[in-house]
């Protein structure tokens, strides 16, 4: 079974799936999971060339190929092998996070990122993707309690990450099958009791 984690950043991703993978393997599950972008050497390495901070001039273009390029590593060197000898693969963003950030939020064609989505993965999907979703003004707001100015590109931003979490949404109300939608906004047990159940209910 191939799970994938979505939602915006700080909405709790990475602690939900190390509780999750604790609690499957107490249940004697065979667990594999890691973060995109990066999850394998080369990965790693275009990872550190997205977030470089010196690298102002990357276009939006080359970002998303980066995505792509460190996706297509991490399906063949790890997640195919791990579904193969009967892993859990759980992984921390995929492809939906390159349709969401590069196509929904910064308003690439959608259709397009599709096909790139399809060749960097080699069509592999996973079988349920769960999205922490959260208002992206929740998130900011905390920001500007935090002190610091309120500037143009905070605004920018706030933009952007309503189109990222309406593109979340309008992706999983197009596969409800694969998609489930959990609140982010409650606390970190409340989150995790609700993933156990989801999954429990699809394994058993
Ligand atoms: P990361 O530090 O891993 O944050 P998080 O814990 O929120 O996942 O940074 C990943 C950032 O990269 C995050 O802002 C989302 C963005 N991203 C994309 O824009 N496109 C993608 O395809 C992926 C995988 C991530």
């Amino acid at each position: 079974m191939f799970i994938t984690l979505e939602g915006p950043d700080g909405s709790g991703k990475t602690q939900q799936i190390r509780l999750l993978s604790t609690f499957l393997e107490s249940r004697g599950y065979k667990v594999f999971s890691s973060r995109e972008p990066g999850g394998t050497p080369i990965g790693d390495k275009i990872r550190d060339v997205i977030m470089d901070m010196r690298n102002t001039s990357m276009h939006p273009r080359t970002e998303t190929l980066l995505f792509c390029a460190s996706r297509a590593q991490i399906v063949e060197e790890v997640i195919k092998p791990k579904l193969q000898e009967g892993y859990i693969v759980i992984l921390d963003r995929y492809a939906d996070s390159t349709m969401a950030y590069q196509g929904y939020g910064h308003q690439n064609n959608l259709n397009t990122i599709r096909q790139l989505l399809d060749f960097a993965t080699g069509g592999l999907r996973p079988d349920l993707t769960l999205l922490l979703d959260l208002d992206p003004e929740v998130g900011l707001n905390r920001r500007k309690k935090g002190g610091g100015e309120w500037n143009r590109l905070d605004a920018y931003q706030l933009e952007l990450h309503k189109r990222v979490r309406a593109g979340y949404l309008e992706m999983a109300a197009q596969e409800p099958d694969r998609w489930r939608i959990i609140s982010a906004d409650q606390s970190i047990e409340v989150v995790q009791s609700i993933i156990q159940k989801i999954i429990v209910d699809l394994l058993e």
